[in-house]
């Protein structure tokens, strides 16, 4: 197929562009270039045949028309938004542009172009946290920070457009993703590369919400293989099944790095931060899909990526992200207390205490 992958320069963008070329199709990357956004992450296939690079923007419905007809355009993979929960805190303005109007917008020229099949990358997050079992796709939404509920704006919009214009539209929500080429404010690549330099890391409140965890390997393969064989109008819950409290990833990575746990410090929470997420994925894993990369394993190879591809994130760290890092972490660091500490204001619990 002919493919535009918007967002295909950030991280799983970049990503399922690679996997889609491996795989025969012709694939357009539409990326604003914004700060996540980054060329380095496809200098690998910048030259091949059947890739082309738009810079474009999903909020500008002239260049995304522009793109989807120069190009004959048949499926459209929405990878573009503003992904970052701290930054939608620190100023959620971009959020709802991007991810609901920018999602409208494609999704009309998108409909317009005549496109055959159009698949929205969305996140776990639009179901709020949830203290035990697993979210389903039919499950009311419930999301709390100005990204999640940007994003179950755009899923919406997404899934609107199959009901009133029989667009075939696709949804997937992804749990948390890791990886090589992630942007490092993102928490296992944040805590990676800060371990590498002997820096702090600034893990949230008591640290023990919990993610499930899913490599980007995985989580393109779904993105492809629904793509391909999913109903149209319908979501589809992709997760890695390897759920674990943050505490126990830090530990990990650590571990991996031959790194002490002093490192840690426990700082002030993030303000409504989501206790615990967590995808039911049977209806992907009847559709074919399941997960594969065991997560000790991914994280492990994960950890040795960022080793070895220092040149990458350093860029990255040395520039507009020392601005963000101090906004977000300078006063927290001060005030943290190390883990293990009993006369802190945020007492670590007792199961912290005993490892
Ligand atoms: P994050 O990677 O921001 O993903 P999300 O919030 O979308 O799940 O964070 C993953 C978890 O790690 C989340 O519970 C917040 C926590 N976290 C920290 O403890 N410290 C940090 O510096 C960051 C960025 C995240």
């Amino acid at each position: 197929m002919r493919i535009l992958v918007t967002g295909g320069a950030g991280f799983v963008g970049s990503h399922l562009v690679r996997r889609l070329l491996g795989h025969g199709h012709v694939v357009v990357n539409f990326d604003a270039l914004r700060y996540s956004g980054n060329p380095d992450n496809l200098t690998d296939v910048a030259g091949h045949a059947r890739y082309a690079f738009v810079q474009g923007d999903i909020c500008d419905a002239e260049a995304v028309a522009q793109a989807l007809k120069e190009h004959r355009i048949e499926a459209v993979v929405n990878c573009a938004a503003e992904t970052h929960v701290d930054r939608s805190i620190l100023d959620p303005s971009m959020f709802a542009k991007t991810d609901v109007v920018g999602t409208g917008i494609l999704l009309e020229e998108a409909r317009k172009a005549g496109i055959q099949r159009y698949l929205q990358v969305s996140t776990d997050e639009v179901y709020g946290s949830i203290d035990s079992g697993h979210s389903r796709e039919e499950d009311l939404l419930a999301p709390r920070s100005p990204y999640a509920a940007s994003k179950a704006g755009g899923d919406l919009l997404t899934l609107s457009y199959w009901t009133t214009y029989r667009f075939p539209v696709l949804v997937t929500r992804g749990s948390n993703t890791y990886g090589p080429n992630q942007y490092p404010e993102k928490f296992i690549p944040l805590f990676v590369t800060n371990a590498i330099d002997d820096q702090p890391l600034p893990l949230y409140g008591d640290g023990r919400n919990r993610r499930d965890w899913l490599s980007v390997f995985d989580h393109c393969a779904a993105i492809e293989h629904v793509l391909a064989h999913g109903e149209p109008g319908t979501v589809y819950n992709v997760g890695g099944g390897n759920e674990r409290e943050n505490i126990a990833v830090a530990d990990a990575l650590l571990r991996h790095l031959k790194k002490a746990t002093s490192l840690i410090r426990l700082v002030q929470d993030r303000p409504g931060h989501d206790r615990r997420y967590a995808v039911d994925c049977g209806r992907l894993r009847k559709l074919g899909w399941e997960p594969t990369v065991e997560f000790e394993e991914g994280l492990r190879a994960t950890v040795d990526w960022y080793q070895t591809h220092q040149a990458w994130w350093r860029k990255i760290k040395s520039g507009e992200f020392r601005v963000y890092y101090e906004q977000m972490y300078r006063q927290r660091l001060n005030l943290a207390t190390r883990a293990g500490d009993d006369n802190s204001p945020q007492a670590p619990t007792t199961a912290w205490r005993i490892r």
